[in-house]
């Protein structure tokens, strides 16, 4: 699969550079026996595809101490940023994916994940990269197979077009259903969320971000 976007950012330095290379294959999920290993726990697993700097997986880490967080991420730096903060608190229970979360879901067995997200993800908003957008039926009806009936995806947007785009793709699927009791919700970051330097660079330019969580309503 074709990878868009930027795959690296600012020179590291070395001290992230020394974690990438000997901290990173001690959690990573590319490793086949830390990959056995935590898909065979019993422990609730939550899945969170393009975690940017890794913000949301060290929130839910800390207010979750009994699941495992699996983060996806192609995006160097941030693998990075995460991988500093994981080794500084000595968190225990997250496990990364430096890679393509499109190709991960597809190594997932089915019903593995209990909860996920896909926060922000990259626009695309002209209509002739509509392709590049993570979000697209293959891919969502993938997830809808790896993630357990009745469980949450949750998804943000600050791009009018990804927030009508991201609507249309779930609303016409049937493998999920929008679970929202009021439009408040819709603006509003829901509480288990950190606020992401992204998202915090967003607001500072004054865009309106929309947040919706859909219900995997499909057995697999
Ligand atoms: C706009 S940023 C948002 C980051 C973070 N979710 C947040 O809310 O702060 C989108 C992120 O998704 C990552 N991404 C995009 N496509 C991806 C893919 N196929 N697999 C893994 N990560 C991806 C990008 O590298 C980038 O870090």
């Amino acid at each position: 699969m074709k990878l868009f976007g930027r795959k690296k950012g600012r020179k590291i330095s070395s001290k992230k550079i020394n974690l990438i290379n000997n901290f990173l294959p001690t959690i990573s999920l590319n490793k086949k026996f830390i990959f056995n290993q935590i898909l065979s726990s019993k422990k609730k697993k939550f899945l969170e595809i393009g975690f940017g700097h890794g913000e949301n997986l060290i929130k839910l880490s800390r207010d979750r101490p009994d699941w495992v967080f699996l983060g996806v991420e192609y995006f160097i730096n941030g693998v990075a940023s995460i991988l500093d903060k994981i080794n500084s608190e000595k968190i225990k229970n997250i496990f990364i994916l430096h890679g393509d979360g499109r190709e991960f879901l597809e190594k997932l067995p089915k019903n593995s994940i209990n909860e996920s997200c896909i926060l922000f993800p990259d626009p695309w908003h002209k209509s002739r990269h509509s392709e590049r957008r993570i979000v697209q039926k293959n891919f969502i009806n993938t997830l809808s197979k790896v993630m357990k009936k009745d469980s949450s995806l949750h998804m943000s947007s600050d791009d009018p077009v990804a927030q009508e785009w991201i609507l249309k793709c779930f609303i016409f699927n049937d493998c999920y259903e929008w679970n929202i009791k009021s439009v408040d919700e819709c603006y509003n970051k829901p509480v288990i969320f950190e606020e992401t330097k992204y998202m915090k660079k967003s607001i500072l330019e004054n865009r309106n971000s929309m947040w919706f969580k859909f219900k995997n309503i499909k057995e697999s």
